[in-house]
Protein backbone atom coordinates (compact mmCIF):
# COMPACT_ATOMS: atom_id res chain seq x y z
CA UNK A 1 0.00 0.00 0.00
CA UNK A 2 1.03 3.38 -1.20
CA UNK A 3 0.28 6.75 0.88
CA UNK A 4 0.49 9.46 -1.03
CA UNK A 5 -0.56 13.11 0.27
CA UNK A 6 -0.83 16.11 -2.20
CA UNK A 7 -1.78 19.36 -1.88
CA UNK A 8 -1.62 22.99 -4.47
CA UNK A 9 -0.37 25.76 -2.76
CA UNK A 10 0.25 29.72 -4.05
CA UNK A 11 -2.10 30.85 -6.93
CA UNK A 12 -4.65 28.53 -8.89
CA UNK A 13 -4.06 28.20 -12.38
CA UNK A 14 -5.52 25.71 -14.72
CA UNK A 15 -3.88 22.87 -14.89
CA UNK A 16 -3.73 22.42 -11.47
CA UNK A 17 -6.67 19.86 -11.59
CA UNK A 18 -4.73 18.15 -14.79
CA UNK A 19 -1.74 17.63 -13.40
CA UNK A 20 -3.01 15.69 -10.18
CA UNK A 21 -5.36 13.64 -12.26
CA UNK A 22 -1.92 12.51 -13.85
CA UNK A 23 -0.32 11.97 -10.75
CA UNK A 24 -3.29 9.87 -9.72
CA UNK A 25 -3.46 7.83 -12.84
CA UNK A 26 0.13 7.34 -12.72
CA UNK A 27 0.05 6.05 -9.75
CA UNK A 28 -2.65 3.86 -10.13
CA UNK A 29 -0.87 2.02 -13.03
CA UNK A 30 2.43 1.35 -10.69
CA UNK A 31 0.86 0.78 -7.81
CA UNK A 32 -1.54 -2.26 -6.60
CA UNK A 33 -2.92 -0.27 -4.05
CA UNK A 34 -3.15 3.34 -3.48
CA UNK A 35 -4.01 5.83 -1.04
CA UNK A 36 -4.22 9.21 -1.91
CA UNK A 37 -4.61 11.79 0.61
CA UNK A 38 -5.32 15.19 -0.28
CA UNK A 39 -4.42 18.17 1.69
CA UNK A 40 -7.00 21.48 1.31
CA UNK A 41 -5.82 24.86 0.91
CA UNK A 42 -2.12 24.30 0.23
CA UNK A 43 0.40 24.27 3.31
CA UNK A 44 -2.26 25.37 5.56
CA UNK A 45 -3.93 21.75 5.28
CA UNK A 46 -0.97 19.88 5.96
CA UNK A 47 -0.29 22.34 8.71
CA UNK A 48 -3.37 21.56 10.19
CA UNK A 49 -4.25 18.17 9.22
CA UNK A 50 -7.48 19.13 7.40
CA UNK A 51 -7.68 16.27 4.51
CA UNK A 52 -9.48 14.20 2.67
CA UNK A 53 -9.03 11.34 1.64
CA UNK A 54 -9.75 10.21 -1.97
CA UNK A 55 -10.32 7.57 -4.51
CA UNK A 56 -8.89 7.29 -8.48
CA UNK A 57 -13.13 8.24 -8.77
CA UNK A 58 -12.52 12.11 -7.59
CA UNK A 59 -9.71 12.60 -10.17
CA UNK A 60 -12.08 11.50 -12.85
CA UNK A 61 -13.72 14.32 -15.10
CA UNK A 62 -11.30 16.99 -13.61
CA UNK A 63 -8.61 17.17 -16.93
CA UNK A 64 -10.34 20.06 -17.71
CA UNK A 65 -11.43 21.94 -14.86
CA UNK A 66 -9.69 24.81 -14.13
CA UNK A 67 -9.27 25.88 -10.27
CA UNK A 68 -8.06 23.08 -7.78
CA UNK A 69 -10.78 20.33 -6.33
CA UNK A 70 -8.28 20.74 -2.93
CA UNK A 71 -8.39 24.95 -2.63
CA UNK A 72 -5.20 26.32 -2.59
CA UNK A 73 -4.01 29.53 -0.13
CA UNK A 74 -0.10 30.88 0.04
CA UNK A 75 1.60 30.06 3.12
CA UNK A 76 4.92 32.48 2.85
CA UNK A 77 8.05 30.68 2.98
CA UNK A 78 9.51 34.05 4.63
CA UNK A 79 6.94 33.23 7.95
CA UNK A 80 7.75 29.53 7.36
CA UNK A 81 9.49 29.87 11.03
CA UNK A 82 6.66 32.24 12.60
CA UNK A 83 4.41 30.36 14.06
CA UNK A 84 0.46 30.28 12.90
CA UNK A 85 -2.08 33.65 14.66
CA UNK A 86 -3.31 30.49 16.65
CA UNK A 87 0.56 29.01 18.08
CA UNK A 88 1.05 25.98 15.73
CA UNK A 89 4.92 25.39 14.73
CA UNK A 90 3.90 25.07 11.13
CA UNK A 91 7.08 23.00 9.83
CA UNK A 92 6.95 21.05 13.47
CA UNK A 93 2.99 20.40 12.67
CA UNK A 94 3.09 19.61 8.87
CA UNK A 95 5.95 16.82 9.41
CA UNK A 96 3.66 15.58 12.53
CA UNK A 97 0.92 15.49 9.92
CA UNK A 98 2.73 13.57 7.54
CA UNK A 99 4.16 11.01 10.24
CA UNK A 100 0.65 10.74 11.54
CA UNK A 101 -1.23 9.40 8.10
CA UNK A 102 2.17 7.36 7.51
CA UNK A 103 3.07 8.71 4.30
CA UNK A 104 5.00 7.69 1.85
CA UNK A 105 5.60 11.04 -0.09
CA UNK A 106 3.75 14.42 -0.36
CA UNK A 107 3.76 16.11 -3.79
CA UNK A 108 3.30 19.53 -4.14
CA UNK A 109 1.68 21.45 -6.53
CA UNK A 110 2.90 24.94 -6.80
CA UNK A 111 5.49 27.62 -7.91
CA UNK A 112 8.46 28.95 -6.55
CA UNK A 113 7.65 29.98 -2.76
CA UNK A 114 5.75 26.68 -2.46
CA UNK A 115 9.00 24.75 -3.84
CA UNK A 116 11.19 26.49 -1.67
CA UNK A 117 8.69 24.80 1.37
CA UNK A 118 8.96 21.83 -0.65
CA UNK A 119 12.96 21.91 -0.13
CA UNK A 120 12.69 22.72 3.45
CA UNK A 121 10.13 19.44 4.22
CA UNK A 122 12.70 17.58 2.40
CA UNK A 123 15.81 18.79 4.03
CA UNK A 124 13.28 18.01 7.27
CA UNK A 125 13.27 14.10 6.08
CA UNK A 126 9.92 14.37 4.24
CA UNK A 127 9.56 12.34 0.95
CA UNK A 128 8.58 15.05 -1.73
CA UNK A 129 8.14 15.32 -4.95
CA UNK A 130 7.58 18.76 -6.59
CA UNK A 131 5.50 19.69 -9.46
CA UNK A 132 6.22 23.23 -11.11
CA UNK A 133 2.68 25.09 -11.48
CA UNK A 134 2.44 29.08 -12.38
CA UNK A 135 0.88 31.10 -15.25
CA UNK A 136 3.83 33.32 -14.70
CA UNK A 137 6.61 30.43 -15.97
CA UNK A 138 9.28 31.90 -13.75
CA UNK A 139 10.17 28.37 -11.50
CA UNK A 140 13.83 28.51 -12.00
CA UNK A 141 15.27 25.02 -13.92
CA UNK A 142 12.34 24.27 -16.25
CA UNK A 143 11.27 25.57 -19.48
CA UNK A 144 7.91 25.72 -18.82
CA UNK A 145 5.51 25.62 -16.04
CA UNK A 146 1.81 24.05 -16.19
CA UNK A 147 -0.60 27.19 -16.48
CA UNK A 148 1.67 29.21 -18.35
CA UNK A 149 0.70 28.84 -22.08
CA UNK A 150 -3.14 28.68 -20.96
CA UNK A 151 -2.53 32.30 -19.55
CA UNK A 152 -0.62 33.12 -22.53
CA UNK A 153 -4.01 32.21 -24.36
CA UNK A 154 -6.10 34.65 -22.22
CA UNK A 155 -3.68 37.60 -21.99
CA UNK A 156 -3.52 37.43 -26.19
CA UNK A 157 -7.50 36.74 -26.44
CA UNK A 158 -7.69 40.11 -24.45
CA UNK A 159 -5.20 41.86 -26.35
CA UNK A 160 -6.78 40.48 -29.95
CA UNK A 161 -9.84 42.10 -28.99
CA UNK A 162 -8.73 44.92 -27.77
CA UNK A 163 -6.90 45.27 -31.17
CA UNK A 164 -10.19 45.46 -32.68
CA UNK A 165 -11.45 48.45 -31.26
CA UNK A 166 -8.26 50.31 -31.06
CA UNK A 167 -7.94 49.99 -34.78
CA UNK A 168 -11.78 50.90 -35.65
CA UNK A 169 -11.28 54.28 -33.35
CA UNK A 170 -7.74 55.04 -33.56
CA UNK A 171 -6.73 54.81 -30.14
CA UNK A 172 -3.94 53.89 -28.36
CA UNK A 173 -4.80 51.01 -25.42
CA UNK A 174 -2.51 49.43 -22.62
CA UNK A 175 -3.66 45.93 -21.90
CA UNK A 176 -2.57 45.15 -18.86
CA UNK A 177 -0.89 41.61 -18.20
CA UNK A 178 -0.08 39.77 -14.84
CA UNK A 179 3.79 39.30 -14.18
CA UNK A 180 4.50 40.99 -10.78
CA UNK A 181 8.02 39.72 -10.88
CA UNK A 182 8.84 38.72 -14.47
CA UNK A 183 7.80 39.46 -17.99
CA UNK A 184 7.23 36.01 -19.27
CA UNK A 185 3.63 36.18 -20.07
CA UNK A 186 3.44 40.13 -21.32
CA UNK A 187 6.49 38.66 -23.70
CA UNK A 188 4.40 36.01 -25.49
CA UNK A 189 0.97 37.38 -25.41
CA UNK A 190 2.46 40.97 -26.71
CA UNK A 191 4.59 39.44 -29.22
CA UNK A 192 1.34 37.32 -30.58
CA UNK A 193 -0.91 39.90 -30.53
CA UNK A 194 1.50 41.96 -32.23
CA UNK A 195 1.47 44.37 -29.58
CA UNK A 196 3.48 47.83 -30.23
CA UNK A 197 5.24 48.44 -26.98
CA UNK A 198 6.14 45.78 -24.47
CA UNK A 199 6.85 46.40 -21.35
CA UNK A 200 8.29 44.07 -18.71
CA UNK A 201 9.70 44.28 -15.30
CA UNK A 202 13.39 42.65 -16.35
CA UNK A 203 13.63 45.93 -18.83
CA UNK A 204 13.31 48.57 -17.24
CA UNK A 205 11.25 51.64 -19.78
CA UNK A 206 12.21 55.05 -20.43
CA UNK A 207 8.42 57.13 -20.75
CA UNK A 208 10.34 59.39 -23.45
CA UNK A 209 10.99 56.08 -25.51
CA UNK A 210 7.72 54.53 -25.10
CA UNK A 211 6.28 57.64 -26.66
CA UNK A 212 8.71 58.03 -29.49
CA UNK A 213 8.10 53.95 -30.36
CA UNK A 214 3.65 55.44 -30.15
CA UNK A 215 4.38 58.65 -32.06
CA UNK A 216 6.62 57.23 -34.91
CA UNK A 217 3.52 54.67 -35.37
CA UNK A 218 1.32 58.11 -35.67
CA UNK A 219 4.07 59.15 -38.12
CA UNK A 220 3.60 55.87 -39.96
CA UNK A 221 0.28 56.54 -40.83
CA UNK A 222 -0.72 53.95 -38.36
CA UNK A 223 -4.15 55.17 -36.32
CA UNK A 224 -3.82 53.00 -33.31
CA UNK A 225 -0.87 51.54 -31.29
CA UNK A 226 -1.66 48.64 -28.09
CA UNK A 227 0.64 48.28 -25.30
CA UNK A 228 1.52 44.99 -23.36
CA UNK A 229 1.95 46.09 -19.99
CA UNK A 230 3.06 43.64 -17.15
CA UNK A 231 1.73 44.30 -13.86
CA UNK A 232 5.38 44.65 -12.57
CA UNK A 233 6.84 47.03 -15.11
CA UNK A 234 8.81 49.54 -14.03
CA UNK A 235 10.88 52.87 -15.10
CA UNK A 236 14.30 53.45 -15.19
CA UNK A 237 14.27 56.22 -13.21
CA UNK A 238 12.86 54.06 -9.81
CA UNK A 239 14.86 50.87 -11.15
CA UNK A 240 17.80 52.39 -10.39
CA UNK A 241 17.27 53.37 -7.02
CA UNK A 242 18.82 52.00 -4.02
CA UNK A 243 16.48 49.33 -2.89
CA UNK A 244 14.62 51.29 -0.07
CA UNK A 245 13.41 54.05 -1.65
CA UNK A 246 12.78 52.25 -5.16
CA UNK A 247 10.24 50.27 -2.84
CA UNK A 248 9.20 53.43 -1.51
CA UNK A 249 8.55 54.69 -4.96
CA UNK A 250 6.59 51.31 -5.93
CA UNK A 251 4.36 51.96 -2.91
CA UNK A 252 3.73 55.24 -3.78
CA UNK A 253 2.76 54.81 -7.56
CA UNK A 254 0.44 52.13 -5.94
CA UNK A 255 -1.26 54.14 -3.46
CA UNK A 256 -1.87 57.04 -6.25
CA UNK A 257 -2.73 54.67 -9.38
CA UNK A 258 -5.23 51.60 -9.24
CA UNK A 259 -2.68 49.94 -10.96
CA UNK A 260 0.88 50.07 -13.31
CA UNK A 261 -1.03 50.24 -16.53
CA UNK A 262 -2.66 53.34 -15.23
CA UNK A 263 0.42 54.78 -14.46
CA UNK A 264 1.95 54.29 -17.60
CA UNK A 265 -0.73 55.72 -18.84
CA UNK A 266 -0.89 58.90 -17.41
CA UNK A 267 2.81 59.34 -17.71
CA UNK A 268 2.30 58.81 -21.50
CA UNK A 269 -0.01 61.42 -21.43
CA UNK A 270 1.72 64.03 -19.30
CA UNK A 271 4.66 63.44 -21.97
CA UNK A 272 2.71 63.52 -24.97
CA UNK A 273 -0.23 64.41 -24.67
CA UNK A 274 -2.09 61.29 -25.59
CA UNK A 275 -5.11 59.56 -24.70
CA UNK A 276 -4.66 56.11 -23.44
CA UNK A 277 -7.24 53.75 -22.12
CA UNK A 278 -6.72 51.10 -19.86
CA UNK A 279 -7.71 47.30 -19.79
CA UNK A 280 -7.04 45.40 -17.29
CA UNK A 281 -7.94 41.45 -17.87
CA UNK A 282 -6.84 40.30 -14.02
CA UNK A 283 -7.17 37.31 -12.79
CA UNK A 284 -9.26 35.89 -15.92
CA UNK A 285 -5.41 34.77 -16.58
CA UNK A 286 -5.69 32.40 -14.20
CA UNK A 287 -9.37 31.01 -14.51
CA UNK A 288 -11.19 28.69 -16.88
CA UNK A 289 -9.46 25.43 -18.64
CA UNK A 290 -6.65 24.84 -19.82
CA UNK A 291 -5.38 24.77 -22.78
CA UNK A 292 -4.76 21.58 -25.19
CA UNK A 293 -0.82 22.18 -24.30
CA UNK A 294 -0.79 22.59 -20.96
CA UNK A 295 -3.39 19.24 -20.84
CA UNK A 296 -0.69 17.24 -22.25
CA UNK A 297 2.37 19.12 -20.07
CA UNK A 298 0.62 17.72 -16.79
CA UNK A 299 -0.27 15.00 -17.58
CA UNK A 300 3.29 14.12 -18.39
CA UNK A 301 4.38 15.62 -15.28
CA UNK A 302 2.09 13.65 -13.27
CA UNK A 303 3.32 10.75 -15.11
CA UNK A 304 6.89 11.92 -14.09
CA UNK A 305 6.25 12.51 -10.31
CA UNK A 306 4.02 9.04 -10.24
CA UNK A 307 7.51 7.56 -11.81
CA UNK A 308 9.69 9.23 -9.36
CA UNK A 309 7.60 7.69 -6.61
CA UNK A 310 8.20 3.85 -7.90
CA UNK A 311 11.54 4.68 -7.68
CA UNK A 312 11.80 6.04 -4.40
CA UNK A 313 13.45 8.92 -5.95
CA UNK A 314 12.65 12.16 -3.60
CA UNK A 315 13.60 15.66 -3.09
CA UNK A 316 12.96 16.17 -6.56
CA UNK A 317 11.21 19.31 -9.15
CA UNK A 318 9.64 17.66 -12.34
CA UNK A 319 10.51 20.13 -14.79
CA UNK A 320 10.77 20.23 -18.72
CA UNK A 321 13.92 20.93 -20.47
CA UNK A 322 14.09 20.79 -23.99
CA UNK A 323 11.19 19.27 -24.57
CA UNK A 324 12.26 16.22 -22.13
CA UNK A 325 10.14 15.89 -18.89
CA UNK A 326 12.89 15.18 -16.29
CA UNK A 327 13.58 16.03 -12.96
CA UNK A 328 16.14 17.92 -11.15
CA UNK A 329 17.24 18.28 -7.24
CA UNK A 330 14.06 20.58 -5.31
CA UNK A 331 17.31 22.21 -3.51
CA UNK A 332 18.71 22.96 -7.25
CA UNK A 333 15.59 24.92 -8.25
CA UNK A 334 14.65 26.59 -4.56
CA UNK A 335 14.68 30.33 -4.14
CA UNK A 336 16.08 31.80 -7.75
CA UNK A 337 13.23 32.71 -10.42
CA UNK A 338 13.54 32.36 -13.93
CA UNK A 339 13.72 36.02 -15.30
CA UNK A 340 13.57 37.32 -18.83
CA UNK A 341 16.97 38.61 -19.97
CA UNK A 342 17.28 41.61 -22.18
CA UNK A 343 19.73 38.95 -24.21
CA UNK A 344 17.57 36.68 -24.48
CA UNK A 345 16.63 35.75 -28.48
CA UNK A 346 13.14 35.93 -28.01
CA UNK A 347 13.60 39.58 -26.82
CA UNK A 348 15.70 40.45 -29.92
CA UNK A 349 13.31 38.80 -32.21
CA UNK A 350 10.74 41.30 -30.89
CA UNK A 351 12.89 44.28 -31.27
CA UNK A 352 14.36 42.74 -35.02
CA UNK A 353 10.14 42.67 -35.66
CA UNK A 354 9.47 46.72 -34.69
CA UNK A 355 8.38 45.78 -30.75
CA UNK A 356 9.42 48.63 -28.29
CA UNK A 357 10.39 47.79 -24.74
CA UNK A 358 10.57 51.31 -24.03
CA UNK A 359 14.49 50.73 -23.17
O1 LIG B 1 1.89 34.08 -9.34
C1 LIG B 1 0.77 34.12 -10.13
C2 LIG B 1 0.14 35.48 -10.10
O2 LIG B 1 -1.07 35.40 -10.83
C3 LIG B 1 0.98 36.63 -10.60
O3 LIG B 1 1.10 36.73 -11.99
C4 LIG B 1 0.27 37.79 -9.98
O4 LIG B 1 1.15 38.87 -9.84
C5 LIG B 1 -0.15 37.26 -8.65
O5 LIG B 1 -0.23 35.86 -8.79
C6 LIG B 1 -1.47 37.77 -8.16
O6 LIG B 1 -1.67 37.31 -6.87
P1 LIG B 1 -3.06 37.32 -6.10
O7 LIG B 1 -3.94 36.29 -6.73
O8 LIG B 1 -2.70 36.97 -4.72
O9 LIG B 1 -3.63 38.68 -6.29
Amino acid sequence: MKRIGMLTSGGDCQALNATMRGVVKGLYGLFKEVEIYGFLEGYKGLIYGNYQKLSADDFSGILTKGGTILGSSRTPFKELDIPTPDGLDKVKSMKETYKKLKLDCLVVLGGNGSQKTANRLSEEGLNVVGLPKTIDNDVWGTDMTFGFQSAVDIATSAIDCIHTTACSHGRVFIVEVMGHKVGWITLHAGIASGADVILIPEIPYDIKKVCDALQNRTKAGKGFSILAVAEGAISKEVAKLPKKERKQAIADAAAKYPSVAYEVADKIKQYSGMDIRVTVPGHTQRGGSPCPYDRVISSRFGAKAAELIKKEDFGKLVVMKNNKVTAIPLSESAGKLKYVSADDDIVKNAKLLGISFGD
